[in-house]
């Protein structure tokens, strides 16, 4: 026991580490910052001029850089370095192997605007704002790309390849002279990205999932993201030849890996990379740092003045705000915008204070914000959506409880049941029956539908006794559960008001994702209660029975069907924490307390653990904890906090366990390993992108739009068993991302790209 106990720990100390944060910069924008790694020149945009003209470093040496105008981007490559002038109209290269950097133009429109300038070591590319269409150019001529009109909603270039995220499907495709790109391409294949930033022979991005990926050359180390290190953790990427660095969104400090050196200590606005050198905008002073091995300057700041953290505009920053200073900064001639997620979208109409007071479209612009919350994966959203449950939950919101949208929610409750029940004041027998419209038996009825409560009958063991298969005289199918006799004497106590307060919570529970209550009965010591009889068993049986040995052996062995199991068992406990008064944890959640029936729906099951929720937020105190070694709750656990996000964590083990086929706590006879949690088995696994690696393999590689369905479980998964309590996403959260992964599952492999970007 000890010893799993102490795996729990170690599993969930490593999820800590991983990732909550929103994304607000996006990576693979533009940079006012550029490296020209042949010639060691390193150059950026100037604030505090009227004009945000380029000034270089070289050999100890400021260069100005002609002509004095503005520009909005520039990139580096291998001794030229481009700009794209402001407004996107001009694009200029310069050759910094010579002594003047005359400048080159490359490409001038009255009507054409560009965007996403890149320059990889001789290549320049670049996106056209309005048609997504790329351009690029060699040698100062344009050349042709691989298919027409290729439409993309980023770009990035290495060393003699530029890779695109296609807007049809978000897959990444590359080209260019040389098989990098080949191999990148190949590596993310299957995966829908929404950003990427190339290094010589490697790239990494953000998945739509919100993972960071890393693919290429790996003969550094440098695809090693670290685990736990998702993108929502990171504001910035500069990849080099032999490393990967990224900005920590949170403080602004430099990670890398790979073979590199770090500038300790030091917040960053951004970064660039040459080759074997990295150069970051300093946060404090917005001047530029650079380190690393081939960096030849006597010291690590570079003499060039302010920079600016993103281009001069003069049209109103959008949702995202506006950058401190902004104005001074661009020396009176716009301002800079924050930059955010490309498709990240608003998340203030989320909150309830925002919504509108009435009116049936609330709800559909609501499930619109989910789904695109969903795509970009961002916990942002989560945040949001627990204020909402929160306001719920403490019934502050009586308002927004009033629109006709809640009360279909909430109209299931028993209308008697307003105010917090006691337990002990649960009235049992038959005035609750006459309350709660469950059927009050007498033993010897129960006793005949279970032959006897005879062993052929049992088919499990519950929270407070043994249950067994029953027909009533009526011939309804029925489970009984009937509290231990044997063992009187021990904790009488605990097993009576387990008895009472599963029947007062079962009483007044109804919901097709719940295991409903047909009855119960007492007799003097008997306690039993009865159920509707699940014909198609648990989840746990399903998923860990010895005869599921292949793909034809269970129908749970499709990704749809488990993702709908999922789904079931999310909204059931969904309705516990958020439509059941008062509110309900279930303490108990783990695949052998999810039953399914024989429609194969899932439900909810067990509840003799149940407390009552707190009546607010507040976390209550129980005298002891209580559940089943591999879900149960770290925090709770160890601290004896019990909330909400308790029963999220047990479902997160669920999740881990449909994907994986593993059992909560098992023993990897094929790697030899002692007993194992499955949070400790997987989570590192799903961080590092090989997900395909630990799927069931009884249920097969997912199909394309069914391998997206499943990526979003198992971030979904990952996120349910973070060790804090607080970073762990909301049931209603959850539903939401099981309702997309269905969805992904249910549709067509053909109609998949359509599906994944068209965001209001
Ligand atoms: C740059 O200047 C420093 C002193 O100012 C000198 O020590 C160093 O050798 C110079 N480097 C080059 C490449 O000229
Ligand atoms: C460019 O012109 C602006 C005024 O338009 C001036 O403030 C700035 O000093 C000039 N920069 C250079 C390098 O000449
Ligand atoms: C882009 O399209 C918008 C409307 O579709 C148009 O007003 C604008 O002039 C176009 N801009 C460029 C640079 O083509
Ligand atoms: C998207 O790509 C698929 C094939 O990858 C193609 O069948 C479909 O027509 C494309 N859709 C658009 C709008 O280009
Ligand atoms: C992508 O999916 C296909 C088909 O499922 C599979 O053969 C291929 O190995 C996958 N590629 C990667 C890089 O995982
Ligand atoms: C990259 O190389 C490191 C060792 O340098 C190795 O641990 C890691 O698994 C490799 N990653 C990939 C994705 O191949
Ligand atoms: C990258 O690493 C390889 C092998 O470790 C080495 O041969 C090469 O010189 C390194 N490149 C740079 C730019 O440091
Ligand atoms: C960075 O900060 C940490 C903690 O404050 C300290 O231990 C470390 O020595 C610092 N590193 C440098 C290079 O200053
Ligand atoms: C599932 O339920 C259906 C309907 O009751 C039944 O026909 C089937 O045999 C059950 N399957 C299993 C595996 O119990
Ligand atoms: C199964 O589905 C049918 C039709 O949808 C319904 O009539 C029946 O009650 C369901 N059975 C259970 C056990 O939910």
């Amino acid at each position: 026991m000890t010893l799993v106990y102490i795996f729990i720990f170690f599993t969930t100390f490593i999820t800590s580490l991983a990732p909550n944060r929103v994304v607000v910069n996006g990576l693979g924008l533009a940079s006012t910052t550029a490296i020209t790694y042949g010639t060691a020149t390193v150059c950026g945009i100037l604030a505090d001029h009227q004009t945000q003209f380029i000034q270089c470093y070289r050999n100890n040496r400021t260069i100005l850089v002609q002509p004095n105008v503005s520009f909005e981007a520039i990139s580096g490559g291998k001794t030229f370095f481009c700009g794209l002038r402001s407004g996107g109209f001009s694009l200029l290269c310069w050759d910094t192997s010579s002594v003047s950097f005359n400048p080159r133009r490359i490409y001038q429109s009255d009507d054409v605007a560009l965007t996403d300038l890149t320059v990889g070591d001789s290549q320049i590319c670049a996106r056209e704002v309005n048609s997504s269409i790329v351009r690029c150019w060699r040698g100062g001529a344009l050349f042709q790309l691989p298919g027409e009109a290729l439409k993309v909603k980023t770009i990035t270039s290495g060393s003699g390849f530029t890779c695109g995220i296609l807007i049809n499907g978000s897959r990444v495709l590359c080209w260019g002279s040389n098989d990098v790109g080949a191999e990148i391409q190949k590596g993310f294949e299957n995966m829908s990205m929404s950003s990427l930033i190339a290094g010589e022979s490697h790239a990494c991005g953000l998945s739509q999932i919100g993972t960071l990926v890393c693919k290429g050359n790996n003969d550094s180390g440098q695809l090693n993201v670290p685990y736990g290190a998702s993108a929502f953790e990171f504001s910035g990427l500069a990849l080099g030849a032999n490393f990967t660095c990224a900005v920590r969104q949170s403080n602004g400090f430099v990670v890398c890996w790979g073979h590199s050196d770090v500038i300790e200590n030091v917040s960053f606005e951004s970064i660039v990379a040459g080759l074997d050198f990295v150069c970051g905008l300093a946060r404090s002073n917005l001047l530029l740092v650079c380190w690393g091995p081939g960096w030849s300057g006597s010291q690590n700041d570079v003499p060039l003045g302010w920079i600016i953290p993103g281009p001069c505009v003069q049209t109103p920053c959008s949702s995202c705000g506006v950058y401190p200073n902004s104005e001074t900064l661009c020396g009176g001639s716009g301002s800079i915008c924050t930059s955010c997620q490309t498709e990240l979208p608003v998340a203030v109409p989320l909150l309830p204070t925002n919504m509108p007071p009435q009116g049936s479209s609330s709800s559909i612009g609501r499930n619109k914000l989910l789904l695109a919350l969903v795509i970009v994966g961002s916990i942002g959203a989560f945040a949001g959506l627990c204020t909402i449950i929160f306001c719920l939950w403490v019934g502050l919101c009586r308002s927004w409880f009033d629109n006709p949208e809640s009360v279909q929610l909430t109209s299931a409750v028993d209308p008697n049941v307003g105010a917090p029940v006691r337990i002990e004041n649960v009235p049992s027998g038959s005035s609750s029956k006459h309350a709660d419209k469950t059927e009050e038996f007498v033993l010897a009825e129960l006793s005949a539908a279970t032959k006897h409560f005879s062993t052929q009958n049992k088919i499990g063991a519950g929270s407070f006794g043994i249950v067994y298969k029953g027909k009533l005289s009526d011939g309804r199918e029925v489970a009984i559960k009937r509290g231990d006799t044997s063992t009187k004497t021990k904790k009488i106590q605990e097993k009576e008001s387990a008895f009472h307060s599963e029947l007062a919570l079962l009483s007044r529970l109804h919901h097709k994702h719940l295991v409903k209550l047909v009855g119960s009965c007492e007799d003097k010591d008997e306690r039993l209660l009865v159920y509707e009889y699940m014909s198609n068993g648990s989840l746990h049986d399903h998923l860990h029975n010895k005869k599921n040995v292949e793909k034809s052996s269970s129908i749970v062995n499709s990704w749809k069907m488990r993702m709908r199991i999922a789904l079931d068992a999310a909204r059931g406990i969904e309705y516990l924490h958020n439509y059941a008064v008062p509110p309900i944890i279930h303490r108990d959640i783990k695949s052998s307390n999810i039953l399914l029936d024989a429609n194969w729906t899932a439900r909810v099951s067990d509840f003799g653990l149940s407390l009552l929720g707190p009546e607010s937020d507040q976390e209550i105190m129980a005298s002891k904890a209580v559940g089943t070694v591999g879900y149960i709750d770290p925090e709770y656990f160890v601290l004896n906090v019990l909330t909400a996000k308790s029963d999220v964590y047990g479902f997160g083990v669920v999740l881990l366990e449909l994907l994986t086929g593993k059992r909560a706590v098992f023993s990897d006879s094929e790697e030899g390993t002692g007993p194992m949690g499955v949070v400790e088995y997987a989570g590192p696994r799903v961080m590092a992108g090989e997900l395909q690696s630990l799927l069931d393999k009884r249920v097969g590689q997912p199909e394309s739009n069914e391998a997206e369905a499943v990526q979003l479980v198992a971030y979904t998964a990952m996120h349910c068993v973070n060790m804090e309590g607080k970073e762990r996403p909301c049931m209603t959260d959850i539903v939401a991302n099981l309702e997309r992964a269905v969805t992904l599952c249910e549709e067509e492999p053909v109609s998949f790209s359509t599906s994944t970007v068209s965001l209001p």
